[in-house]
């Protein structure tokens, strides 16, 4: 699977490497949390490496979004505009079905193949356009489906106040895209806190834990410290794969556990102990 660098400091290393190629990625936020940043690194980063970058904006105009990047200090973008390697849609204020099932599809087939990153902020208007969920669910399923097509996709939604994500405006988004990510931003403390935690990401090993950060202007989002930095060790699969060799399992069970504990970290592992799942591996095949 190939990883492209996500553009935001710190979350490479807890995504395995960073973002697959071809997947959609969901971030999820309350206003502020910092959706919009996180869209324009992501694309901001792929201009860098040579990608084109398509910002499909639902909410605010095209003016607004540049206005933003360039207070941010990223005033390259005015210059990736000119050279046409950053394209703008702005479909706020439009009809979302028709755009999504008429003018997207054409927009795809001249871009197909490109390996743009494409951002769509926020995705919240598409699902506020009908009631229907079987409609919400088809409208999102189609347009990642196409967007697809045209390279990697971010898309941005927007939290509303309940503290969990199951509502049905969350819950379509979520399963449909590869990978989620939760903005989490209480601005109602003395000093309000940002926090990001990784809901899920198939394919990748990913960090499980929450990393606050914070944005910086220049920068963007900059997460702080923690697994970022801590250096990977691998204890517990290692006296795992001690504890195997002395016990009388079959052979082919062996290696394919030993196999297995290649590449496994003490944080692949979290609670679980050595010895513990020795006992669950005995209990599973030793009669075998
Ligand atoms: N130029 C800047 N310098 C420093 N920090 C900034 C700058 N611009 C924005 N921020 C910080 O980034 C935060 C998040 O902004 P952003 O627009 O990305 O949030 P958002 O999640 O997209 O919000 P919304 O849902 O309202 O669109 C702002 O609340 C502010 O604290
Ligand atoms: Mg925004």
């Amino acid at each position: 699977m190939h990883r492209l660098k996500s553009g935001i400091y710190g979350l490479n290393p807890l995504l395995d490497g960073g973002v697959n190629e071809n997947s959609t990625t969901v971030v999820i936020g309350r206003s502020g949390a910092g959706k919009t940043t996180f869209a324009t690194q992501f694309i901001r980063r792929g201009l860098l490496g040579g990608q084109e970058g398509i910002f499909v904006s639902l909410d605010e105009n095209k003016e607004q979004i540049i206005r933003e990047a360039v207070e941010m200090g990223w005033s390259d973008i005015l210059d990736y505009l000119d050279d046409e390697l950053l394209v703008f849609i702005d479909a706020s204020g439009r009809e979302f079905s028709n755009f999504i099932r008429k003018e997207l599809p054409a927009f795809v087939s001249e871009w197909k193949g490109s390996n743009a990153r494409i951002a769509i902020d926020p995705l919240t208007p598409v699902l506020w356009s009908t009631k229907d969920l079987y409609e919400q669910r088809d409208l999102i399923g189609f347009m990642l489906k196409q967007t697809r097509k045209v390279g990697t996709v971010l898309c941005t939604l927007e939290e509303h106040g309940a503290t969990d994500l199951s509502g049905p405006e969350t819950v379509i988004p979520m399963y449909l895209a590869d990978c989620v990510i939760h903005l989490k931003y209480n601005s109602d403390d003395a000093a309000s806190s940002r926090s990001l935690k990784i809901v899920k990401c198939r394919n990748s090993r990913h960090s499980q834990s929450r990393h606050p950060y914070q944005i910086l202007r220049g920068f963007g989002i900059v997460l702080e410290g923690g697994e970022a930095r801590r250096p990977t060790t691998a204890k517990v699969p290692s006296q795992l794969r001690q504890m195997l060799l002395t016990r009388a399992l079959p052979k082919a069970v062996l290696e394919r556990l030993e196999k297995s504990l290649d590449g496994l970290t003490d944080d692949d592992f979290r609670t679980l102990k050595p010895d513990y799942v020795l006992e669950l591996v005995l209990q599973e095949y030793q009669d075998a």
